[in-house]
C-alpha cells in the first residue's frame, strides 16, 4: 500500500512539473501558430529565431517564408521587418532581402527592373528617370551603357587602373598625352609594322598562328595611334564626310580605343576594311577571338550603345576572360563593363 502511494504520488509530482515547463511549442501556439506549424518552426528554426518569433506578433504568412526555397534563416528578422514594412508578395520579400535592395520606393516597376539581369542598385534613379524605353531589360541594358546622357556629354577621363579593361568610349576619354607604357613593334609578318601593346601583341599572334593552322591569314592594319594621329584622321573625315557622318564612324581625338595599344583594325592581307565582312577569316574571328582575349568591340544591331557604326574589323584586347563572357552573353563592352567592372 505505501509502495502504490509513493508511486501514485511520484506521477502527479512529475506531471505536474511536466505541466509547469512551457515549451517553444507551448509559446507559439499561444501567438496564434497552429500545432503543426508551432512543431515545424520548433524543429526546424534555430532557437535564437524562435526567440525572435516569440517576442514579435503572429506573422500570418510566416510558413512561406521558412518554407520557401530561398529562405536564409539569418535575415529572419528582417524578412519580416520589410513584411511589416511594405506589403510584399513573399517571393518579392525574399527576394528583396536575399539581394539587400533596400529603397523606400518600392513599386511593381521597381520589382521588375530589380529581377532582371544586370540591374544595379547604385543606378535605380537613373533606371526610373529613364523613359525612352518602357520594357525594363532595355532601360537597364541602356542605362547600364549611360546612353541615358547624350553621347560627349558627361565626359570621365579614362579609369587607367583597370588595366586591360580599360574603358574609352563617347564618355569615357584619354588625356591627349596618354601613350601606353609597353608599345612593341609589329613584324611586317603580321601586318603593317606599326606599334601594338605588347600583350595584345602576343595574344594576337596565338590567335594568327591558330588561325594559320586553317589557312585563314590575318592582318593587322591598324594598331596604336597616337592622340594626333587620330586628331588628323577625324579632322580628315569631318573636312570629307561632315561632322554627323564622322561620328559615326571615326573617333574623336582621345576617345579612340586605338589610342590604348589595345586595339587592332584586323583584315585578311588582300582585303581591306570594307571588304572584310563576309571573308571566311571574319567569320573565324566571330567565333573564336575571344579565346585569346578579344572582343568584336562595335558589333552589329548595337550601334546605339556602342556610338559606332557595325566594324566587323575592330578588335579589343580585354583578357580571355572578360572575352568569354562577353562573347558567351553577347553583350557590349559598355554592357559587361557597367556589369562586372565598375
Ligand atoms: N573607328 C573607331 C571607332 C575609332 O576611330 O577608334
Ligand atoms: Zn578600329
Amino acid at each position: 500500500m505505501k509502495k502504490i502511494c509513493i508511486i501514485f504520488i511520484s506521477i502527479i509530482l512529475l506531471t505536474g512539473c511536466n505541466l509547469r515547463k512551457e515549451t517553444n511549442i507551448d509559446k507559439l501556439k499561444k501567438i496564434g501558430y497552429d500545432e503543426k506549424l508551432s512543431t515545424y518552426i520548433n524543429n526546424n528554426l534555430k532557437e535564437d529565431s524562435i526567440n525572435y518569433l516569440l517576442t514579435h506578433d503572429f506573422v500570418s504568412s510566416i510558413e512561406e517564408i521558412i518554407k520557401n526555397k530561398d529562405f536564409k534563416e539569418e535575415k529572419l528578422s528582417k524578412y519580416i521587418e520589410y513584411l511589416d514594412k511594405y506589403n510584399f508578395n513573399v517571393d518579392d520579400l525574399i527576394f528583396v532581402v536575399n539581394k539587400e535592395y533596400y529603397t523606400d520606393n518600392y513599386s511593381e516597376k521597381v520589382i521588375k527592373l530589380m529581377k532582371e539581369d544586370y540591374f544595379i542598385f547604385d543606378n535605380l534613379d537613373r533606371y526610373l528617370k529613364y523613359t525612352k524605353k518602357e520594357n525594363t531589360k532595355d532601360i537597364i541594358r541602356d542605362v547600364n551603357s549611360d546612353i541615358d546622357n547624350k553621347f560627349y556629354t558627361n565626359v570621365k577621363n579614362t579609369d587607367l587602373s583597370k588595366g586591360y579593361l580599360i574603358l574609352v568610349n563617347k564618355f569615357n576619354k584619354l588625356d591627349s598625352n596618354y601613350t601606353p607604357s609597353n608599345l612593341v613593334n609589329i613584324d611586317k609578318k603580321y601586318g603593317n609594322p606599326l606599334q601594338i601593346e605588347k600583350t595584345t601583341y602576343e595574344q594576337f599572334i596565338k590567335m594568327y598562328n591558330d588561325a594559320a593552322k586553317k589557312n585563314l591569314y590575318l592582318y593587322i592594319r591598324s594598331p596604336y595611334r597616337s592622340y594626333n594621329t587620330q586628331l588628323s584622321l577625324y579632322n580628315n573625315y569631318v573636312a570629307t564626310d561632315g561632322k554627323i557622318n564622322a561620328d559615326t564612324y571615326s573617333a574623336r581625338a582621345g576617345y579612340s580605343e586605338h589610342q590604348t595599344g589595345l586595339a587592332m583594325d584586323l583584315t585578311t592581307p588582300k582585303t581591306l576594311l570594307g571588304k572584310f565582312e563576309g571573308t571566311k577569316e571574319c567569320d573565324w574571328l566571330k567565333n573564336n577571338a575571344h579565346k585569346y582575349g578579344f572582343i568584336l568591340r562595335y558589333p552589329k544591331g548595337k550601334e546605339y550603345l556602342t556610338g559606332y557604326m557595325y566594324e566587323s574589323w575592330h578588335y579589343r584586347y580585354v583578357g580571355i576572360e572578360a572575352a568569354t563572357t562577353i562573347y558567351e552573353n553577347d553583350l557590349t563592352f559598355e554592357e559587361y563593363y557597367a556589369y562586372y567592372v565598375k
